[in-house]
């Protein structure tokens, strides 16, 4: 039982939370109620996941599923114990190979493959060079590692150059994501990836949503930001979710073989948690399969044309125009308005969520819309038409 000063402590807490509109609660999502029965799964029509290509719901891989989870559920260890299997082998396999890199490693989750990877390659006598607006398991690893962090304000390359050259470590780290989680919009990757270049720092991505969503537009490759922008090889470390583009869970590292062995004996959050099932390994497999066929990613791309062209003729206030990735802000400001509109989108049956501090700045409060290969046309203006009514009210 919790003592009196410690309940008090929490209460007080959570109430402050309350009073800035920044409380969370979990949701069930699947019953979550609705009078437009748009997706019998779910109930109401989600535009908050991050399945832009729905494969998760892909009755391929979902047959597979099946099959597979007949041998076991679970590892029960540790890669470095008994956890390490053929599947786990065979994805890395598939994954250096859609990212044309020397080897890849598979972490249990894009968080821990962040936290793992930048805790152990930076030490005291490194710099890291983060921007602003990165995901909160890069900030999170900065802290852990013993280094310095300089954060740059968002995609200000000039910034991060001024900062890098009054920086006294002797080592040099520069993270960004590929597409921005919340912001929908690409790093500056051609700028950044020269001045990694000229002032020998090592470069990481982490492109958890651009992964398996862009790439060549020669190639077709769908190998990420980098491989859209053609700056792969100044990439030296790349990091990824397996929960997003492709629909399944957990996160790997594409990397050289050194950095591969480096994370073995050093990464602490690949070291001390259990291997990812093997079953999710072989689904991912095939997930990679169908995504690099490039049909999902032609559905998505003719869905954020049709957003843009739509939205083009309501004047949206606070909509961010030129995106061209499937995460599109609407910027709403405060907290409490941002919750508002959101609840009342799920009453009308569409799942938008709103994004507050700390994920965003303190009333930059935003409707995160992120569109699936999976919206129909009709959808996507129904949306449209309700968030314009809503901010009108
Ligand atoms: C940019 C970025 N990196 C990493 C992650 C974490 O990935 P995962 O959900 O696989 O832990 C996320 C998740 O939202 C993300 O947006």
């Amino acid at each position: 039982m919790l003592d009196k000063s410690n309940s008090i402590y929490f209460r007080n807490v959570l109430d402050n939370l309350k009073n800035e509109h920044l409380f969370r609660q979990l949701r069930i999502v699947n019953e979550i109620p609705s009078s437009r029965n748009r997706d019998p799964a779910l109930n109401i029509c989600d535009f908050s996941s991050n399945d832009y290509l729905a494969l998760s719901k892909n009755k391929i891989l979902i047959e597979k599923l099946q099959k597979v989870s007949n041998n076991s559920i679970s590892q029960c260890s540790s890669r470095l114990i008994s956890g390490n299997t053929s599947s786990l082998e065979e994805l890395e396999r598939s994954l250096s190979t859609h990212r044309n890199s020397e080897t890849a490693l598979v972490y249990p989750t894009g968080y821990m493959a962040n936290l793992g990877v930048i805790s152990c390659i930076a030490d005291k006598s490194t710099a890291i060079f983060s921007d602003e607006l990165n995901h909160a398991s890069i900030i999170d690893a900065c802290k852990l590692s013993d280094a310095k962090t300089y954060v740059f304000s968002h995609n200000n390359t000039i910034e991060l150059e001024q900062k890098i050259l009054s920086s006294k470590e002797n080592r040099k780290i520069i993270i960004t994501e590929g597409i921005f989680s919340m912001n929908g919009d690409f790093a500056k990757l051609v700028e950044i990836s020269k001045i990694a270049a000229m002032y020998c720092c090592i470069l990481i991505v982490d492109d958890a949503h651009g992964d398996f969503i862009v790439g060549s537009k020669k190639l077709k490759n769908y190998s990420g930001t980098p491989s859209l922008f053609d700056v792969d090889r100044y990439v030296d470390i790349h990091i990824s979710s397996l929960s997003k583009g492709l629909g399944c869970f957990g996160g790997y590292v594409s990397c050289p073989e050194l950095i591969r062995n480096f994370l073995i004996n050093k990464s602490r959050s690949f070291i001390f948690t259990s291997a990812l099932p093997d079953f999710m390994c072989e689904i991912a497999t095939s997930s990679i399969k169908l995504a690099k066929k490039g049909t999902q990613q032609e559905k998505l791309e003719k869905n954020i044309n049709y957003f843009h062209n739509f939205a083009k003729e309501q004047d949206i206030p606070g909509l961010a125009k030129n995106i061209q990735t499937p995460i599109i802000p609407i910027i709403i400001g405060s907290e409490k308005k941002t919750v508002t509109i959101s609840r009342k989108l799920q009453t009308r049956g569409f799942y938008v969520h709103g994004i507050r501090y700390p994920t965003v700045k303190k009333n930059e409060g935003q409707l995160r819309v992120s569109l699936s290969a999976a919206h129909t046309y009709d959808q996507i203006s129904d949306l449209i038409e309700n968030i314009v009514h809503l901010l009108k009210q």
